[in-house]
């Protein structure tokens, strides 16, 4: 990982709110708790059909993503607009960064036209740190996930979903995350995101060939059998394998995957009768999740979706009204 994804300085004022938001790795609990609380009131406002549309009139927020994604870019899209914003749904495949265009002058020339705020989705582990970095005074940078590195706001929504399921109090909570920890940004914001917010136990459980080389699960319980790690856990979230970051080798066959760490039924009853299930998507069904799990009464998992929504809304609201 780069000196600059892990600064996460750089993105608080001296008063605590936030100047970007780049990773949820070193955020204040309060900083956390205030997105959150915000998060959940903007969706009882939606609910009671409390207009917001005037909250971010005349700002301009532009998604920069140079990675695929359906929920993140669509959720994005849709906070932003019903905000009140002016969302430029930036085209990459038909910019003229096929003509050699740098991503930090494409920024600069969109700044230009009076964006206030880039969603951006990068590769790189630190690329949006980096932009951040190098961006206006008054231009503000929300990462959609960089890398293996961090996706704040999944790591945020995720929280929220758990605290509508568990209650704000996390002490007391066993959290089982499961599968591609190696490659996963969502792991990395979730596991910072639940032990700031005091997280009773974090157990990780993966292939050896899964888990970081680094010593950056200290304090999480680590092991390999799914069927032991599962025994009395509130919630369990499944990690998407990223074959697109991976190496050849690392997981011998997906059907082999899915017997040793895929989650069914079956499995799913050594856990608390009241655990929830969490995946941040794209699910591979049949690789980590069976479809009686993934579509059963004990997943969250379209919840996590309907709450990105939220939480996106927060985000923007903190970064664009200061
Ligand atoms: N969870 C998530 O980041 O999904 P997308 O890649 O579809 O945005």
């Amino acid at each position: 990982m780069t000196a600059s994804a892990t600064s996460s300085g750089a993105q608080l004022r001296s008063d605590g709110t936030l100047r970007h938001l780049l990773t949820l790795e070193g955020l204040p609990r309060a900083a956390l708790e205030r997105l959150l609380d915000a998060a959940q009131a903007l969706r009882t406002d939606a609910l009671n059909g409390i207009a917001l549309r005037a909250r971010l009139a005349g700002r301009a927020v532009c998604a920069l993503f140079l990675e695929p994604s359906t929920r993140t870019r669509s959720a994005f899209h849709l906070a932003a607009a019903r905000l009140g914003a002016d969302v430029l749904n930036f085209d990459l495949s038909h910019s003229s960064a096929g003509k050699g265009e740098t991503t930090l002058d494409t920024l600069r020339n969109l700044e230009a036209m009076g964006v206030d705020c880039f969603v951006v989705r990068a590769g790189e582990d630190g690329a949006v740190a980096a932009l951040a970095a190098q961006a206006g005074a008054n231009t503000v940078l929300i990462n959609a996930g960089d890398g293996r590195h961090q996706h704040p706001t999944q790591g945020l929504l995720d929280m929220l979903t758990l605290r509508q399921s568990k209650g704000v109090d996390f002490s007391k909570l066993t959290v089982l995350i499961v599968g591609d920890v190696r490659h996963s940004r969502v792991a990395r914001s979730d596991i910072a995101a639940l032990r700031t917010l005091g997280c009773g136990e974090i157990r990780v459980c993966a292939p050896q060939s899964l888990l970081p080389d680094t010593n950056e699960l200290h304090g999480c319980d680590v092991g390999h059998d799914l069927d032991a790690m599962l025994e009395g856990v509130d919630a369990v979230m499944m990690l998407r394998l990223q074959r697109e970051r991976m190496e050849e080798g690392l997981v011998p066959s997906l059907e082999g995957y899915f017997r040793e760490y895929g989650l069914d039924a079956a499995r799913l009853s050594r856990a608390k009768p009241d655990a929830v299930v969490l995946h941040p998507g794209p699910i591979n069904r049949g690789v980590e999740i069976s479809d009686e799990v993934a579509d059963g009464p004990q997943s969250l998992i379209l919840a996590q979706v309907s709450n990105g929504v939220a939480v996106r809304m927060a985000v923007m609201l903190e970064l664009l009204r200061a």
